[in-house]
């Protein structure tokens, strides 16, 4: 009677301690980016508007003022555009930007579903937006009280 091993026989590059050595870290390589990537799609919808905006007030330590945040939004700071320049004023409808005319979705949350719902990407276009606008990052008040004025916008 002939013994069936369970395992293939190495393979002559197996013995050399070669392929099917790396082969297996390819497969783990790739089983770490597919949870990577779900990471990411999980990530894409973590919170809401009035999460960031407690965030941010909470950040700042003071209530949010949606008044102030409707003068900010509409003022040039020094530079060539005011946030509206790109998304329009109000912002409740498609904005175009001002220099390469791509559409943006409006900004204020009722109009536009997926607005303000990613951490990361509320993070990051705001500091590149600030940046942009006002040659700084703006502070966790101006955040917040930009936020409450684009929640006081309504159908
Ligand atoms: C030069 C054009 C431009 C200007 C000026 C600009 N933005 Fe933006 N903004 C964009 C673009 C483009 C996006 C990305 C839109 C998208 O991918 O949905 C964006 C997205 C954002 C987002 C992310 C929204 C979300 O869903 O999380 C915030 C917040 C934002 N802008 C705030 C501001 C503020 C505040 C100002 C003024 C300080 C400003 N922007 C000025 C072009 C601009």
């Amino acid at each position: 009677m002939t013994h069936h091993t369970p395992f293939q026989p190495l393979s002559p590059a197996a013995r050399r301690g070669g392929a099917p050595h790396r082969h297996g870290g390819w497969v783990r390589a790739s089983l770490a980016v597919g949870s990577l990537l779900l990471v990411g799609v999980a990530a894409a919808a973590d919170t809401s508007a009035t999460a960031q905006l407690q965030r941010w007030s909470t950040q700042a330590n003071a209530p949010a003022n949606a008044e102030k945040g409707k003068v900010f939004f509409n003022t040039r700071q020094g530079g060539e555009w005011s946030c509206a320049s790109c998304h329009n004023t109000p912002p409740t409808t498609e904005g175009k930007h001002a220099r390469t005319d791509k559409p943006i979705a409006p900004l204020a949350p009722a109009f536009n579903a997926k607005a303000f719902t990613d951490e990361a990407k509320a993070d990051k276009w705001f500091r590149r937006n600030c940046k942009d606008v006002l040659s700084r990052e703006c502070t966790a008040a101006e955040k917040a009280n930009v936020l409450a004025y684009l929640l006081t916008l309504k159908p």
